[in-house]
């Protein structure tokens, strides 16, 4: 488990190095790939989801911050709109599990993101619920997360969440994308995967930026892949839903850039179930401790 931010031990340099290689080897098209480590085995990118969010408060400037200096590249985020058409960084569709909006608009129940303005989110403490050490974190704008992650050097997962909530919310996304300097050669290559649990959500993506590296989250019937494979490069599934052979079905089909299709699987917090989708042939894991998955899958270093 992560202790200290100064524990910047070789282990800890060694997993950011694998990190950095694995997005640089097949930066064309497709993004990250997965490393082949020194025992032969494939060391699976390592995505801090939600950022180091064991750690810190998820969707937080600080979680990523804190990703950072684990050494972590990879750090996925979710995308919400405010009632004044803001995009935001947050995972539920309330405020309430990670804000203090119930104190701070006690009348406003059930306190949905797309009830409230961004100024008015700009006032919750995001920060609370995890630890005083970070209270008056916030709730970040989109475009103040991804200048953060850029200032920090990381990449981006970005899921957009709950579109159906949000129509129009692919086009927006794109838009700021664009404005923060994110739809350039360097990002779209080697930066920015954009996922959703929606495929229509995905599909306009595509449909919109051909360049990008798209992901559907979920776990397609082998027998329904192909159709996933015209607008996906990667199909991101839950870690308790797949088998090696998914995987390797996954694999053996051309994605929407021509190249085998890859798999990132979530939320992995622990060693053996690090070891396990690891042995199964996963591209990346998405994993709330990062540390302790890179630890796990860094065969041949530690076990
Ligand atoms: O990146 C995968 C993961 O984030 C999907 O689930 O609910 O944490 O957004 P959720
Ligand atoms: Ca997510």
């Amino acid at each position: 488990m992560y202790v200290r931010p100064a524990a910047a031990t070789a282990a800890a340099f060694l997993g950011f190095t694998l990190t950095v290689l694995g997005g640089t080897a097949s930066s064309a098209a497709t993004g990250p790939s997965a490393a082949t480590g020194s025992t032969g085995v494939l060391n699976p990118v390592v995505y801090a989801h939600r950022g180091a969010s064991a750690y810190a408060p998820e969707n937080t400037l600080p979680a990523i911050d804190l990703a950072m200096r684990m050494g972590f590249s990879w750090v996925e985020n979710d995308v919400q709109r405010t009632k004044d058409g803001e995009l935001v960084v947050i995972h539920d569709d309330t405020l309430a599990r990670t804000t203090d909006v119930e104190q701070v608009f006690p009348d406003r129940e059930p306190w949905r993101v797309k009830d409230f303005t961004a100024a008015e989110i700009a006032t919750l403490d995001a920060g609370s619920w995890f630890g005083e050490a970070f209270a008056g974190a916030r709730v970040p704008t989109l475009r103040e997360y991804l200048d953060r992650v850029q200032r920090n050097r990381e990449r981006l997962l970005l899921e957009i969440k709950k579109p159906e909530l949000y129509p129009g919310i692919e086009q927006q996304t794109l838009q700021v994308l664009g404005e923060a300097g994110w739809l350039d050669a360097d990002h779209v290559q080697r930066r920015l995967v954009v996922q959703s649990f929606s495929a229509d959500s995905v599909r306009i993506v595509h449909g919109m930026r051909p360049d990008l590296v798209t992901a559907f989250l979920g776990t397609p019937t082998v027998a329904d892949l192909p159709k996933y494979a015209q607008f996906a490069d990667r199909i991101n599934p839950w870690h308790t839903t797949i088998s090696a052979d998914w995987v390797a079905a996954v694999h053996g089909l051309l994605g929407a850039h021509g190249k085998a299709m890859e798999v990132d699987t979530w939320i992995v917090d622990d060693a053996a179930t690090a070891r396990k989708v690891q042995g199964m042939g996963v591209d990346g894991i998405i994993t709330n401790a990062p540390d302790v998955v890179r630890e796990a899958v860094l065969g041949g270093f530690g076990h």
